[in-house]
């Protein structure tokens, strides 16, 4: 299954959940392929290895049509990532918005899947970048489910209602509607905001808000400057913790 991970909003935690539920999947005996599709690159950064040269960035696979498979560096503990660079800024200039540059990831992503053996689909993250342009649409038309983390702030209810009227517009274009789970980050239970908003988000949003909520953690905020996932740096942090069981729930839901 494909999960992006995406919100218009910036800093709510999109990276680092692409990151330690790829960390997560690991631990479970997964392999997924991560691709970091946010120019500013911070995936890549904490994996500490930006390609200097931009063909061997998902830059390459959308000016050169690249395989995704042939881009993708080993990352252990993550799986594979397949690199950004601050290049892929271009691609909204370079490529427009037609129907063939939408579908580009989805159709990278189906060629992955096919040279599996067994065809058997194996999970992939995408940690998109703040802002809906070709590269954000293009992780919408490729994933099964969007994963939309909301950092426990008022400005963030804003934030998940307009990626809801977003989505409303993207739909009768995809002719399907968008598989969507909101997840809490950032939640601070002695804070009577953190309350407040999970109420007013599962209010607003019933079943599709995560029943997992990420705590703010300092082992979370941490791992990135060693470029480490949460669980390497500390097993046992409550950040750890709360990536795990959003894991399980995932599973359970059959969305990896
Ligand atoms: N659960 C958490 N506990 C503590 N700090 C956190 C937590 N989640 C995220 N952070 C911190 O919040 C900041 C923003 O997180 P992150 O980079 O994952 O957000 P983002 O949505 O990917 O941002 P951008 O929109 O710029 O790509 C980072 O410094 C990160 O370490
Ligand atoms: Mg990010």
């Amino acid at each position: 299954m494909r999960i992006a991970v995406f919100n218009q909003k910036g800093g709510v935690g999109k990276t680092t959940t692409a990151l330690n539920l790829a960390a997560a999947i690991v631990r479970e005996g997964g392999t997924p392929l991560v691709l970091d599709l946010d120019p500013q690159c911070h995936l890549s950064g904490i994996h500490g290895n930006v390609p200097k040269d931009s063909g061997h960035s998902l830059f390459g696979f959308y000016q050169s049509s690249r395989g995704l498979d042939e881009l993708a560096v080993p990352w252990e503990g993550i799986g594979r990532l397949v690199p950004s660079h601050q290049q892929l800024i271009k691609i909204d200039a370079t490529f427009g918005k037609g129907p063939a540059i939408l579908n580009r990831l989805r159709v990278g992503l189906d060629a992955v899947d096919a040279a599996v053996p067994g065809n058997a689909a194996q999970a992939t993250l995408i940690d998109c970048c703040p802002y809906l342009g070709v590269l954000a649409l293009n992780a919408v038309f490729a994933c099964d489910v969007l994963l939309i983390p909301i950092s426990t702030d008022y400005l963030s209810l804003q934030a998940a209602e307009q990626m809801t009227r977003t989505l409303s517009i993207l739909e009768p274009v995809l002719k399907r509607r968008v598989e969507r789970r909101y997840l809490l980050t950032r939640y601070d239970s002695r804070r009577r905001m953190s309350g407040d908003v999970q109420n007013r988000l599962r209010s607003s949003y019933g079943d599709e808000v995560c029943e997992t909520v990420i705590s703010e953690n300092v082992a979370v905020a941490e791992s990135p400057s060693r470029n480490r996932d949460v669980f390497s740096h500390n097993p046992t942090s409550r950040g750890a913790q709360d990536y795990a069981a959003l894991y399980h729930e995932l599973k359970q839901l059959r969305f990896l």
